[in-house]
């Protein structure tokens, strides 16, 4: 058989250890290894001492990431004969599926981030059944989806609805929440009915895990192309010193939570027993809180903060559709999920401490 056709036809199964005779690497995948999640989750996995991660990123993953991996790659999700090659190389037992574009980035090219979210997603999930039934084990898919997923009608409705459970309000207004909520069930079809009329199905072979993460807040990266990146660039600019003009109204109100808390949540569900998770779509958040109570906090630390609101009619109607605040009850009870930061906290011992430092040099 030669590589392009292993791309394409289900693979017979092998032993556990040796494909095409050779012996191959034991690995955990990530994908988006450069961007703001994966450069904190392998660093993590690094000091739990994993030194089996694969890391793929379109962009050169830096040094210290480098430091820590087994290999890294600088490709595209949607290049079927990468992930191709990766199946002949490696053991892949876990996947953590991190690469996308973000909500803003998507709506300039919608159809691109199609490709991206959707086709790079479906060439992992295949990856990961593949794999399955090449080493005979499941293979662990965890899956980031988020608030963009969920898509509130009006502000009135968003005002109603308080703190929303994972099934209600599906109807997202931008592609990347399209793209996030047809992948959630994407996973849940490999999961649990992938080719399920095949005769020589595999059964299970992808044990898919997914959090709605809310808005994400490092004090270590600035992102690009997201629609809750207002927050993050509001502490960001104060610390270095610069204006900001916040792109939606100061009472514009959604679920955050500090980068730390987003890994620690990420690793917990990888790791949770599986037979105690009641849902494949857990959502998780640090705190609800709206753009002037976070201005407020800024100022506070930041006294010469000159933050400013010039509401983007196009973006504000993006965050409108996002629920202010989410039930991750289920996260809690099913697999112990515990933010370690509340708003105050996250100011006070993670953000200010941490990028006071960054920008003093
Ligand atoms: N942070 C994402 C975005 O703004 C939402 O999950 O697109």
């Amino acid at each position: 058989m030669t590589t392009a056709e292993s791309a394409s036809d289900p693979l017979p199964r092998t032993t556990a250890t040796s494909f095409h005779g050779a012996r191959r690497n034991s690995a955990i995948l990530v994908t988006g290894a450069a961007g703001e999640v994966g450069h904190g989750l392998i660093q993590s996995l690094a000091a739990a001492g994993r030194r089996d991660v694969v890391a793929i990123d379109v962009r050169k993953p830096d040094r210290s990431l480098r430091d820590v991996c087994q290999e890294t790659y600088v490709g595209d999700i949607c290049d079927g004969s990468l992930l191709t090659r990766l199946l002949a190389m490696y053991e892949i037992t876990e996947i953590y599926h991190l690469a996308a574009l973000l909500s803003t980035r998507a709506e300039f090219t919608p159809e691109t981030a199609h490709e991206v979210n959707v086709g790079g997603t479906l060439n992992l999930l295949r990856l990961a059944a593949e794999q399955a039934r090449s080493h005979g084990q499941r293979v662990k898919f965890i899956f980031p989806s988020s608030i963009a997923a969920y898509g509130l009608p009006d502000l009135a409705t968003k005002d109603a609805a308080g703190v929303v459970t994972e099934d209600q309000h599906l109807r997202p207004v931008t592609m990347y929440g399209c793209n996030k909520l047809y992948c959630e069930h994407l996973g849940r079809y490999y999961a649990r009915h992938y080719r399920r009329l095949a005769q020589d199905r595999i059964p299970d072979a992808v044990d898919f895990r997914c959090l709605r993460y809310p808005g994400l807040i490092s004090a270590d990266t600035v992102p690009s192309g997201g629609t809750s990146d207002f927050a993050p660039e509001m502490i960001h600019a104060a610390a270095a010193g610069r204006p900001y003009a916040c792109f939606v109204r100061p009472n514009t109100r959604i679920p955050f939570m500090t980068m730390p808390d987003a890994i620690d949540a990420t690793l917990q569900l990888a790791a949770a027993d599986g037979r105690k998770l009641s849902r494949l779509v857990y959502n998780v958040s640090g705190f609800s809180a709206s753009a002037g109570a976070i201005a407020d906090l800024v100022k506070g630390f930041f006294p010469g903060a000159a933050i400013a609101f010039e509401p983007d009619e196009q973006r504000q109607s993006i965050v409108d559709s996002w629920p202010a605040d989410v039930d991750d009850s289920a996260a809690r009870r099913d697999w112990s999920f515990e933010p370690q930061y509340t708003l105050q906290s996250a100011f006070e011992e993670y953000l200010v401490p941490t990028i006071r430092a960054r920008y003093a040099g």
